[in-house]
């Protein structure tokens, strides 16, 4: 690949997808994107870069698809998902007693793992939210994995990746050599297709959101922004959940860490943020009530 090439799908992923690759990945972008290209009939990049410059949206979203790493599995780390079985849950419930109601938005849902990790967590919880309202949100940018999502069947491989035998046993169910989550897990979760550079304020108001593992790809300027719009998104008392090796710390001050909950960050008001006393909910939400 030539390094004309190289920088021109450096500029269009960073623009369409906020990927922000360094000087030195073009064999990244080989190894994902020769196959993408052969498979269209193409020879090589050059001739895949010829094409996107013709503005086809339908190639640009198969390139940016491409690119995305969709690495996850069930309760990854381990501990963000204690804290909030242990102690972000229950606090929140005893904040929400009123309204009954607690919303969860996983920012970069993937294939499924993380926002029905969660959904397994409220479930074990089902006594105390007893005819609440809990919506839990799964957004990502890629369609494909959504579609895996949605369906919630995976291979022994993935189940056998972070997920507790014991949940295995209660909440799946064996297809042959897959498992599939039960139907109450799989309609606790609703999917949507988005993209978090676009904006996402109509998303509502959230008590709760898991954005784990996607900043990282993100540039500086790019995660300031990301930041300041999830803070205007959050309830005054609600939670940010961030990936191992990310942080607020250094880039902004609109969430603060919430102390002795690693990875755990709350909004400081600096944002403007929604300082609501109720939660704001989208048109035509479809929460499950438990
Ligand atoms: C490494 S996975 C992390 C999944 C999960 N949050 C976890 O921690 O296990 C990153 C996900 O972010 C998604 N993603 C990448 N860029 C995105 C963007 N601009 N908007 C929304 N999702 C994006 C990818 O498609 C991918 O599924």
């Amino acid at each position: 690949m030539n390094q004309p090439d190289y920088e021109y799908l450096r500029k269009l992923l960073k623009d369409h997808s906020g990927l922000d690759l360094s000087a030195d990945k073009q064999y990244l972008i080989e190894s994902r994107l020769l196959p993408l290209a052969r498979k269209a009939g193409l020879a090589d990049i050059g001739e895949l870069v010829q094409k996107l410059k013709g503005g086809s949206s339908a190639v640009i979203a198969q390139v940016v698809e491409a690119m995305t790493t969709n690495e996850t599995f069930f309760f990854r780390d381990k501990v963000p998902f204690d804290h909030f079985r242990d102690s972000i849950l229950p606090e929140i419930i005893k904040a929400r007693a009123n309204r009954r109601s607690i919303r969860i938005w996983c920012a970069a849902g993937s294939t499924g793992q993380e926002p029905y990790s969660l959904a397994m967590c409220v479930k074990e919880m089902s006594a105390a939210l007893s005819g609440w309202r809990v919506e839990i949100i799964a957004t990502d940018i890629s369609q494909e994995v959504l579609e895996k999502s949605k369906a919630g069947i995976y291979s022994q491989f993935e189940v056998q990746r972070g997920l507790p035998i014991q949940m295995l046993v209660k909440y799946f169910k064996q297809i042959g050599e897959l498992w599939q989550l039960n139907p109450d897990i799989r309609a606790m979760v609703q999917h949507r297709q988005l993209n978090l550079l676009h904006d996402f304020s109509q998303l509502g108001a959230f008590d709760i959101i898991f954005c784990r593992n996607v900043l990282i790809y993100f540039d500086q300027e790019m995660k300031i922004n990301i930041f300041g719009r999830l803070a205007r998104m959050m309830e005054p008392d609600g939670f940010l959940v961030l990936g191992a090796a990310e942080t607020v710390v250094g880039l902004t001050e609109v969430f603060k860490p919430f102390p002795e909950r690693r990875g755990f960050y709350r909004p400081s008001g600096t944002a403007g943020a929604a300082g609501r006393t109720g939660t704001t909910w989208p048109k035509a939400s479809a929460a499950a009530r438990l």
